[in-house]
């Protein structure tokens, strides 16, 4: 691949998913070993399912959870047009993943049903920048989200700006979801054409 700017707009657009992947799974990895010691561990010592909402035209968040979490099966929802396909998640990723998507509204109880037909129970949701100003049915996603975890299990919602902070603490609190204090980016300032995460919003079930 070339360099800089020598790059296509189809490798700059790799490069910047590529980045974003470093950044999701360095904050992520060291802010649950921070809050949660020995979490990741036991969820890698079972069979684990993640989902994944909002993975959209990007999905940044596969690689690296099946990195940190080899055993699991992740799912995915997304209602957009233009959320990627497998086919399209593993040729970003270069690799084969256990994974499950679904073209679905994550706000409504129907669209937690895995290949199999039965109800989906997540030991780790993640919302990366779910962009909650730009509308969407959000409030019902977080309920519904939070009512397919397992017990112990964790929402992860990242932010890119202020305003999408405000707004979301806002939904978790209608929907009586209560969140550790939003933890900054260590790395706030590394803005890239996607979602770059500025607060992460933690709750454990
Ligand atoms: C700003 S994008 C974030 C994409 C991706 N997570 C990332 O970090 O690059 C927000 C995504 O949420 C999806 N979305 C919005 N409302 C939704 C809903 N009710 N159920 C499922 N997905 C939804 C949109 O289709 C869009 O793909």
């Amino acid at each position: 691949m070339a360099e800089g700017n020598d790059l296509t707009p189809s490798e700059r657009s790799i490069n910047d998913i590529q980045k974003n992947q470093q950044e999701f799974k360095k904050t992520f990895k060291s802010i649950i070993e921070s809050k949660f010691p020995g979490w990741i561990d036991e969820i890698n010592n079972k069979q684990s399912s993640i989902l994944s909402i909002g993975f959209g035209g990007t999905a940044t968040e596969f690689l690296p959870l099946d990195q940190e979490f080899p055993n699991a099966k992740l799912f995915g929802i997304d209602v957009g047009d233009f959320a990627l396909t497998k086919d399209e998640v593993e040729i970003i990723s270069e690799k084969k993943l256990n994974i499950y998507l679904k073209r679905a509204d994550a706000g409504k109880e129907e669209s937690y049903l895995d290949d199999t037909g039965e109800p989906i129970k997540a030991d780790l949701v993640v919302i990366r920048s779910p962009n909650i100003g730009t509308g969407g049915n959000w409030k019902n996603v977080m309920k519904q989200a939070w009512g397919h975890l397992n017990p112990e299990g964790i929402l992860y919602v990242t932010v890119n700006n202020d305003f999408e902070l405000k707004r979301t603490k806002e939904l978790l609190a209608d929907v009586e979801i209560a969140i550790q204090e939003p933890i900054r980016n260590p790395n706030p300032h590394e803005k890239t054409v996607y979602f770059s995460e500025v607060y992460i919003l933690i709750a454990q079930k």
